[in-house]
């Protein structure tokens, strides 16, 4: 048994020896990339700039084979993989290397992955199947090219649209972000992760992360134990008691005036004790040390890293300090010896599980049977095909009917690059990529597509080129504009979106408007795609273009799963997962408000949002009738069932998400005007009509009041069965708890 192999090991380890397991280097690729530039002398002397003081990667191979190093991150190549697992080998013990990366979407940072659409356009789908079959294919890639673990998934709700990091997340409803986090830890680990095509995910970031102060990252956070109970924690205790992720990474921020990687009551009490995990913690990058150097709570860094694995972090994400200090602090009795076994323990039995004693090098020559498969692009299809959201189409001018136009201008600086990947993504091969305009160029005959670059720098967009794709406008018979954001990391320095991009303004950036205002005097029809991680306020496209489609970012197949949808062969069928402000003002403007949100309106403006969470259009219509509950009235405890038919009324078949919201009438302690609880995606031939049902109990109709107390309280809930979170898509039936 596994318990018996490490407690052998572990019998043979120094103390150094298991501090070792507990640290975490960064790639030799990446570290070199950095030494570039640095001089050696620099590097030597620890003058170097940034994380790389005191580092050297020839030094940190020397400390592989001494066996100070249990794990990296970011190792980028099967190659490199193999060589650090060849010197770790050479050490007293032995003990194999731990690889975690940042597969978010797909195993993106190495070249030659399949690049799943981005979580924002996973959870567009609702489709938690896709999005755990994404993750299986992505265990079976990484694991080919040398990584066993994911830093991933992102279940941080996600509820200001300046935060850059909102594309990596599920979006803004807790019981959207729970059932998708819950789905790719699955589909990563398959259960407990035994075996050798599958891998430790890690659900991040604990806590909060997505509503910093300002919408920076990593800034401020305060929250009520209740609030922080019924959003924030929600999909972290959903996710560890149903899907058993082993690791977690805790936020950047502080909560409540506690930095998240020193909090002990959040990572042991709650997490640990309260909701059952039981892996490792590992921390973000340098965040042990910001306890001190960004927080301010402790005067130096040693004390910083006390915290931190006292109150419950067992792994050092990057820097050569930790080892040394945890050393000191265990012989001075500041730190127990126990804890550094406990976090140990939990290491190797990862290690144990994922066959890494027995199986710790790939083979590079089977690396292409299992990348980038037919089968991993047509999941990616897939799922684009669902994620991208239709949000407005006046007369129906899409889908593009073949030959009705004879001349259609492509432009806007996402229709040939790669941003439609997503972040955490670095370049990929060409040949692996359905940019949007190879997507169009197959999709559009018999019609002439004409393609005018403007450039794909948003900060800098070519004026001369505007010009001349409003010329080519006047002279074609249609127009599809691609705009957003840029969230590729190749630009890293012009990147508007991803991690550290975040914005004090949502609306497009740039000449974009100039751009797309131009194109719409030409008097053509017009389509705007967007591709972007954020929800972007673009009221004056809402109001004037007559159509719109938000393909977020869609992946290695995304060109292609857009211009299906564009010319018809694909019905559109996502649904918003987060809200659309109209304006930066209104954030955070979510669906799931309190009951006083907009008691007084702004006097310069509207407090309804562009596009509310839930919505999304189809090529068909849907209509929702006879909803009936099993029983008006139950007892605490017991459960009813919600029916509802779905009627195909348009003239093609179309999928729809039918979305089940609860609403307390009145409650002790205020809560939303709604909150989403089921959701169902079916699939409706022209004409067909579908009876589904749900079932609604204490689960769903209990909530944590300002005390922190789990209650379900007597009184009427309003449930609402529609297409959408709005008033005017959802029908609506009452319950009493008795
Ligand atoms: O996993 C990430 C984390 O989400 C943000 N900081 C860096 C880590 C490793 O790349």
């Amino acid at each position: 048994p596994i318990e018996k192999r490490i407690e052998n090991l572990m019998s043979q380890m120094t103390l150094k020896e298991k501090i070792a397991q507990m640290s975490q280097y960064v790639g030799l690729e990446h570290m070199r990339e950095a030494e570039k530039n640095v001089t050696e002398n620099e590097l030597l002397n620890g003058h170097a700039r940034g994380f790389y003081k005191d580092l050297h990667s020839s030094g940190v191979e020397r400390m592989v084979a001494g066996g100070e190093i249990g794990s990296f991150l970011h190792v980028l190549t099967a190659t490199e993989a193999n060589h650090l697992q060849s010197l770790a080998e050479k050490s007293r013990l032995k003990i194999p290397l731990l690889i975690g990366i940042d597969a978010i979407h797909g195993n993106g940072l190495v070249r030659g992955s399949t690049i799943y659409p981005s979580p924002i356009t996973m959870a567009s789908t609702f489709a938690p199947g896709l999005v755990e079959e994404a993750a299986r294919q992505t265990a079976v890639e990484m694991r080919a090219t040398g990584s066993h673990w994911a830093f991933s998934p992102n279940i941080e709700i996600a509820r200001d649209a300046r935060w850059g990091r909102v594309g990596e997340t599920f979006g803004e409803d807790p019981s959207l972000v729970s059932q998708m986090g819950i789905a790719m830890i699955r589909g990563l680990q398959t259960n407990d992760f035994t075996g050798t095509d599958k891998v430790l995910a890690c659900a991040k970031h604990l806590v909060a992360g997505g509503v910093p102060a300002n919408g920076t990252n990593a800034a401020p956070v305060e929250l009520s134990e209740g609030e922080l109970r019924n959003t924030y924690l929600a999909p972290f205790k959903a996710a560890i008691r149903e899907a058993h992720p082993f690791t977690l990474m805790p936020a950047h921020n502080e909560l409540n005036g506690i930095p998240c990687h020193g909090n002990k009551w959040l990572m042991t009490d709650i997490v640990r004790r309260e909701f059952g995990f039981n892996g490792f913690i590992v921390s973000d990058w340098m965040d042990m040390e910001a306890i001190s150097t960004r927080h301010r709570q402790v005067e130096n860094v040693k004390e910083a890293f006390r915290l931190s694995v006292d109150g419950g972090v067992d792994m050092h994400m990057h820097g050569p300090v930790f080892a040394g200090n945890i050393e000191q602090l265990t012989g001075e009795g500041r730190l127990s010896v126990a804890r550094v076994d406990s976090a140990c323990y939990r290491i190797l039995e990862a290690k144990f599980k994922l066959g890494l004693f027995e199986n710790r090098y790939v083979d590079e020559k089977m690396i292409h049977k299992v990348v980038f498969t037919k089968e991993h692009q047509q999941t990616a299809l897939e799922i684009a095909r669902r994620g991208i959201v239709l949000l407005k189409n006046e007369n129906n001018l899409l889908p593009i009917r073949a030959g009705k136009y004879r001349r259609i201008l492509v432009t806007g600086p996402n229709v040939n690059n790669q941003s439609i990947m997503g972040d955490w993504v670095f370049d990929q091969p060409t040949e692996n990529v359905w940019t949007v305009l190879k997507g169009i160029q197959q999709e559009a005959a018999p019609s002439e597509v004409n393609f005018v670059d403007v450039g794909w720098n948003l900060r800098n967009l070519d004026e001369k080129k505007i010009e001349e794709a409003v010329s080519v406008a006047k002279s074609s018979d249609l127009a599809i504009v691609v705009l957003g954001e840029d969230s590729f990391r190749e630009h890293w320095e012009e990147k508007t979106c991803g991690e550290n991009r975040d914005r004090m303004d949502i609306t497009l950036w740039g000449k974009q408007n100039a751009l797309i205002e131009s194109i719409q005097k030409a008097g053509i029809p017009v389509i705007v795609v967007l591709v972007n991680g954020r929800p972007l306020a673009t009221p004056w496209i809402a109001e004037n273009i007559p159509a719109i489609v938000e393909a977020w970012e869609p992946g290695s197949m995304g060109g292609k799963a857009l211009a299906e949808i564009l010319f018809g062969k694909v019905n559109p069928s996502g649904k918003l997962p987060v809200t659309i402000p109209r304006h930066v003002g209104q954030i955070s403007t979510v669906y799931n408000h309190k009951p006083s949100l907009f008691l007084h309106p702004y006097i310069d403006g509207e407090k309804e949002p562009l596009y509310s969470f839930g919505y999304g259009l189809s090529y068909t219509s849907f209509t929702y009738s006879d909803l009936k509950v099993s029983s008006s009235a139950i007892k605490a405890g017991d459960s009813v069932t919600l029916t509802v038919t779905i009627t195909n009324k348009g003239d093609r078949k179309g999928e729809e998400v039918a979305q089940v919201y609860i609403r307390d009438d009145y409650s002790t302690t205020t809560r939303p005007v709604k909150e989403l609880k089921k959701f169902k995606r079916i699939v409706l031939d022209k004409g067909q009509k579908q009876t589904i049902s749900f079932t609604i109990g204490k689960e769903e109709l209990a909530y944590y009041n300002r005390r922190a107390e789990y209650v379900l309280e007597s009184g009427t809930f309003t449930l609402m069965v529609g297409s959408s979170s709005l008033d005017k898509d959802l029908l609506k039936t009452k319950l009493t708890v008795q």
